[in-house]
């Protein structure tokens, strides 16, 4: 069933389809490319506070906190502060000691998650300056935090958040940008990186188009994804766990890419899927990979991306060829890396941009991927079983 004002069989398939879009409504009015000044709003009366403050928590659940994750490392280098990543309910179960001097940043598409709104009153009560991220206007996070920041994606319907993610990453590599403007640093990596950044910006919802047209690609990866489990569900080699997993390894920016592409894939395709530092693989998960185990490997163009072919070739080495996720132009550096007489991985190059902001380039086809799986499997994309949108009790 298509509906009706789109050719999209699905709420969700039309969410990954407004990215475009919905990057740009989350960049819109917030920064000036000639300058290369960042304003945002709702934070503007409280940013002398904000940039006083000795550390940062970033607090959510679910896919929200794979963006708290995802611009992590980039937060930290903008800001020069400590910046903690935490799940609201880890947050609250480790009586965290918080003081007025914290920032506590709430990120929350619904705005209504309740582990979330706990963990916001903990805080409200130790007197920390809170910032709600959020995508719903009026919700209890945008009414309960000191200030904030509307994503400005539009209604998502879709159980499985996808246009909220992209746009909660902006936001945040936005506030990164804001403070490090405040804090007037001149003349350093940082104001130089800000700069990279708010260029890189422009070309983002073009980019994001580029990604979105390779979907032929990464449905047929889907497709090779389901051969190498038929193979292995044939095969006496194997037990019956690892007829059904997946595993997507990154390292650096793309850690997080991996870690929600799991999550995306678990959520609407009811596949087991484990994202991981790439590091982590000889420290137990490789135990699971033999021949055909199907892996998906991030080895996008950064400081990390001889880490990730390290890693292939560790997989290679078990009889395991991963799909690899490569940027544009890296394809000779592949082959390069590649040391096995057999031909190169099934590969996909995507746009290349600013390392901090290739996550975002990188989840769509992850957020696709989910949907080909999930279709192909015949799952309610739309409605998983088991799962609410927003997780109000
Ligand atoms: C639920 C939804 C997820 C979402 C999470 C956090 O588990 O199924 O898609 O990521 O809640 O929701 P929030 O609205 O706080 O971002």
């Amino acid at each position: 069933v298509l509906c009706e004002e789109n050719l999209f069989s699905s709420k969700t398939e039309k969410e990954i389809h407004q990215q475009r879009a919905t990057i740009e409504s989350a960049i819109r009015g917030r920064v000036d490319f000639e300058t290369h000044a960042v304003k945002l709003g709702g934070i503007q009366g409280h940013l002398d506070e904000i940039c006083r403050s000795s550390r940062i928590y970033m607090i959510a659940m679910g896919t929200s906190t794979h963006a708290a994750l995802a611009t992590q490392t980039i937060l930290t280098t903008l800001t020069n502060k400590s910046v903690s990543v935490m799940q609201a309910t880890q947050f609250l179960d480790m009586d965290e000691p918080i003081s007025k001097s914290d920032l506590c940043i709430f990120i929350s598409q619904s705005g209504e998650t309740a582990d979330s709104k706990h963990a916001l009153d903990y805080c409200n009560q130790a007197g920390a300056l809170t910032l709600g991220i959020t995508n719903v206007v009026g919700s209890s996070i945008c009414q309960n935090t000191s200030c904030g920041i509307h994503v400005n994606a539009g209604v998502e319907v879709g159980v499985a958040s996808t246009k909220a993610y992209t746009s909660q990453y902006i936001c945040l590599v936005l506030l990164g940008i804001a403070i490090a403007q405040a804090h007037s640093i001149t003349g350093s990596r940082v104001r130089e990186m800000s700069i990279e950044i708010i260029d890189a910006l422009r070309e983002l919802p073009g980019k994001t188009e580029e990604v979105l047209n390779q979907k032929a690609k990464i449905r047929h990866l889907a497709h090779l994804i389901q051969e190498k489990q038929a193979t292995i569900k044939e095969s006496t080699m194997f037990n019956r766990e690892q007829s059904n997993s997946l595993y997507i390894l990154g390292r650096g920016f793309q850690y997080a890419v991996a870690r929600e592409a799991a999550l995306k894939i678990k959520e609407i395709a009811y596949m087991h899927a484990e994202g991981l530092c790439a590091s982590e693989l000889k420290h137990g998960p490789l135990a699971m990979v033999q021949d055909n185990f199907p892996t998906i490997l991030f080895a996008l163009k950064d400081r990390y991306q001889e880490h990730a072919f390290n890693a292939m070739n560790q997989l290679v080495s078990r009889g395991c060829v991963p799909f690899v996720f490569i940027t544009e132009g890296d394809e000779l550096e592949l082959a390069r890396n590649f040391k096995c007489k057999e031909n190169v991985p099934f590969h996909i190059a995507l746009p290349k941009s600013t390392p901090c902001l290739q996550g975002i380039l990188a989840v769509i086809p992850m957020q696709l991927l989910s949907l080909y799986l999930a279709q192909a499997r015949g799952c309610n994309v739309d409605q998983p079983r088991n799962l609410a949108k927003s997780v109000t009790v």
